[in-house]
């Protein structure tokens, strides 16, 4: 087994990890708790991918008390693949939850249901950004454009902190600033998600906390904000309260970088209509 010396290496997303760790990986990179195969070798539906994938699962609930209404998903294409992932997702619940509350008011009668919650969309859907810095500016632009063939003027750029330290980022601009689409308890209707990156490893811009601004009101769930982070490289360096989340994304080749393949997502159950898509998907 190859060794190395020690070194002090200061990245700012991928970060050293201990000598000992890595070579635990290269071992089982080699020979996989002495089964004579290597992990690259080994199917990924095979009973030790499966048990991997449930140890990493519980590992990882453990640590970050991540509540039982929580699924952790192990995904493809990194952190920028989430940035499409989560306006897909997150759009499609908005929109399903439209279609339910007028299937209620309105009966069975499809047509109408389309017709109202198309009008919806053109009316009501907003996606919340804070751009604090080059990944959440990244996938606030991304939002914009997958939302483009239904028109423009979806996402909301509740603060750019550029604008307020002379055109660059750096700094978290104060929370009173920030303009979020209204609750319904500011007497508006709620954007379908609020994004935001909570550590923006080329600006050097780390939220202290969870924004107060951010919190659920005490006065039912329809007024909760449903809050997007992409902790990509501060994930498991601190302790947070995943309750207060929606969708927690990572893209870990910063932080559990042997899982280079790996893009780990945590994001509560939510259930999304078949309809929904076809919804989407139909001009307006
Ligand atoms: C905070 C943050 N978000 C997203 C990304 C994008 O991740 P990926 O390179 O896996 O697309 C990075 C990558 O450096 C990042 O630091």
């Amino acid at each position: 087994m190859p060794t190395r010396e020690e070194v002090a290496y200061f990245g700012a997303g991928p970060a050293p990890m201990p000598t000992p760790v890595l070579a635990a990986g290269a071992e089982a990179f080699l020979n996989y708790e002495s089964s004579g195969l290597s992990l690259a070798e080994i199917s990924h539906r095979s009973a030790t991918a499966t048990k991997i994938l449930a140890d990493t699962r519980a590992a990882l609930a453990s640590l970050l008390d991540i509540p039982e209404n929580y699924e952790i998903l192990f995904m493809h294409g990194g952190g920028s693949g989430e940035f499409s992932a989560v306006v897909f997702n997150m759009v499609a619940v908005w929109a399903e939850k439209r279609r339910r509350q007028a299937e209620n008011e309105l009966g069975g009668d499809e047509e109408k249901i389309l017709e109202r919650v198309k009008r919806e969309v053109k009316e009501d859907l907003r996606l919340d950004y804070l751009v604090t810095g080059s990944w959440s500016l990244k996938a606030s632009q991304e939002a914009a454009q997958l939302l483009e063939p239904l028109g423009k003027g979806f996402v909301n750029v509740a603060v750019d902190t550029r604008q307020s330290n002379g055109g660059k980022f750096g700094t978290i601009t104060d929370e009173e600033t920030w303009k979020l689409t209204p609750s319904s308890r500011e007497g508006g209707k709620r954007s379908a998600f609020v994004y935001y990156c909570d550590n923006e490893t080329v600006d050097g811009v780390e939220f202290p906390g969870f924004p107060k601004s951010l919190e659920s009101s005490t006065e039912g769930k329809d007024d909760e904000r449903l809050v997007v982070a992409d902790m990509s490289s501060n994930f498991l360096s601190r302790r947070v309260d995943v309750s207060k989340f929606a969708v927690i994304f990572v893209c870990p080749s910063h932080i559990v970088k042997p899982v280079d393949v790996l893009a780990c997502s945590l994001i509560s159950c939510r259930v999304v209509h078949k309809r929904t898509s076809a919804l989407l998907m139909s001009p307006l």
